[in-house]
């Protein structure tokens, strides 16, 4: 990319004259550590100004993505709720049921961690986790998503083994009942790769609305089902008034935001079923997009590619915000190359990751939501 922006600026195709606009579109990946992303930063910098550079992440254009803004800071009931001391922990995940695909000479390279944690991942805890902007102008938006980031603490190299999970797929089956062949015989991967197709992380932020409360991430190819969700999980009522019912044995409160497919908000709580005696179940309020908007297909560009061509760039990511997505990551991936994995593949095609990811979420005793899986 620094040499593609050279070039442009040689020819003098980086200059804005005369009242025209010129402006650079740039994909991921924005480098593959902090120094790499520092560096084409620079040279970037050397033929255009920060407003004429857009980088896109697609995650940033999904209409599900920027609902989480509407719906935290358009309705007034949900922003009291949301913060320590109502909401216990965060999950987000991103889950692909497809394989590496044709894309082994990049992934080998990347992995589940770098192709998705500092970048679409991160974009969704911003969301999540972000103060309410002055307003939804560019800057106002991206500073309030890079003060979330600062406030993340990166892991020391010590908690990368406890709270950083890696995982690789061996053959399998999908939900849909097709054996896949494992990872390591994807075209151009090698036979014996330690790249991961697998990455969870449990990350903590130093703020006051967020102090104490986990946010946990997973993301990975052939996993059961292609499904993106974040699921909030309010803590328990402050007095288990119900006892001596079955109460105790029912789900926490959670809402959940599903960014796709299906795209939608469901929140789940207890009611009372039916009957002579007290018991509580679960239930759900659901709202669909496409009950109320229709199904519009969309995979985020053409709303970015538009703004962009528009001069609006609070969706796209400012230098400072690529290279704070890299920093939280710095340390995993720096404990992650010094000791090789020695268990992979460590899960099978079409099940939830390795063991490990399960554990992650056991060892502050709370599990990862059930995702529903297709049904063959
Ligand atoms: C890309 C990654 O940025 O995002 C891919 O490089 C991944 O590996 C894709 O499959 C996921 O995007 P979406 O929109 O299908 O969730």
């Amino acid at each position: 990319f620094g040499g593609i922006t050279a070039n442009l600026g040689a020819v003098g195709l980086g200059a804005e004259s005369g009242g025209n606009w010129r402006r650079v579109i740039i994909e991921k990946p924005f480098g593959k550590d902090v120094d790499s992303a520092k560096t084409l930063n620079r040279e970037l910098h050397e033929n255009l100004s920060e407003h004429q550079i857009y980088r896109i992440d697609h995650y940033l254009g999904k209409e599900t993505v920027q609902n989480i803004m509407v719906f935290r800071f358009a309705n007034g009931f949900i922003e009291p709720l949301w913060n320590r001391h109502h909401i216990d922990h965060v999950q987000i995940t991103v889950a692909e049921s497809v394989g590496v695909e044709h894309r082994g000479a990049y992934y080998e390279e990347a992995g589940a961690l770098r192709d998705m944690i500092p970048n679409h991942l991160l974009v969704l805890l911003g969301f999540v986790a972000m103060e309410p902007p002055n307003s939804f102008e560019s800057q106002a938006v991206r500073e309030e998503i890079n003060k979330v980031l600062d406030a993340i603490q990166p892991l020391a190299p010590e908690q990368v083994l406890t709270h950083a999970v890696r995982g690789q797929y061996g053959e399998g089956t999908t939900p849909g009942g097709e054996q896949v062949p494992a990872y390591r015989s994807s075209p151009a991967v090698d036979p014996a790769s330690r790249t991961e197709t697998f990455a969870a992380l449990k990350v903590q932020m130093d703020n006051w609305r967020w102090a104490g409360v986990p946010f946990y991430m997973r993301t990975g190819k052939r996993l059961p089902a292609q499904y993106t969700e974040i699921a909030i999980q309010f803590k328990k009522a402050p007095l288990t008034m119900f006892k001596d019912t079955a109460t105790e044995t029912v789900n926490p409160d959670m809402l959940v935001l599903r960014i796709q497919p299906d795209e939608g908000i469901q929140m789940s709580f207890g009611a009372k079923i039916p009957g002579p005696s007290m018991r509580v179940g679960t239930v759900n309020m659901d709202f669909c997009y496409a009950d109320y908007f229709g199904n519009k297909p969309a995979t985020g560009y053409e709303t970015l590619i538009y703004d962009c061509m528009s001069g609006d760039a609070t969706l796209y990511k400012h230098a400072d915000t690529v290279e704070k997505g890299w920093e939280i990551v710095q340390s995993v991936m720096d404990v992650w190359s010094a000791l090789p994995p020695r268990d992979f593949p460590n899960y099978a095609a079409g099940t939830w990751g390795p063991e490990a990811a399960g554990a992650l979420l056991r060892n502050d005793k709370r599990r990862w939501r059930r995702i529903k899986t297709p049904q063959p």
